[in-house]
């Protein structure tokens, strides 16, 4: 008898627990995304077959920095996000993980 009571109060323990982690906070979003960590690997795989010096869309290819001023400049969320047109027709989309991780490199200043 003892022991159920023991396994019982343990889980009930470990739930409190996690609920605890799940409750986000402001605190815990995370800022630290970076083009050289984060964003490069998804342009690399997603963009640059069009947007690196010497492919077919060779007039303004986009690099590092550039990319940086099409997330302030607002036309990287506008093509991604808004119009939906980047990547376009038949190239592979981004997943959700993705997705969220543009966007967050956009709201937190493309750094
Ligand atoms: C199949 C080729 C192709 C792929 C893949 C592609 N783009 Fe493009 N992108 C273009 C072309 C061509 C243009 C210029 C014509 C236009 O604006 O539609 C362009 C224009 C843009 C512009 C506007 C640039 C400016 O100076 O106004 C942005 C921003 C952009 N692309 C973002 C992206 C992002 C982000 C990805 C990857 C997630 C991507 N593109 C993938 C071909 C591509």
């Amino acid at each position: 008898m003892k022991k159920h009571v023991f396994v019982a109060s343990i889980s009930l323990l470990f739930i409190a627990c996690t609920k605890q982690k799940a409750k986000i906070t402001p605190k815990n979003v995370d800022t630290s995304i970076n083009y050289a960590v984060h964003i490069k690997p998804i342009v690399d795989s997603f963009c640059m077959q069009c947007h690196k010096a010497g492919s077919f869309y060779f007039k303004k290819p986009l690099n590092a920095k550039e990319w940086a001023i099409s997330a302030k400049d607002g036309s990287l969320n506008d093509r991604v996000f808004v119009k939906k047109d980047m990547p376009p027709l038949n190239a592979p989309k981004l997943g959700e993980t993705d997705l969220e991780t543009l966007k967050n490199w956009i709201n937190t200043g493309a750094k």
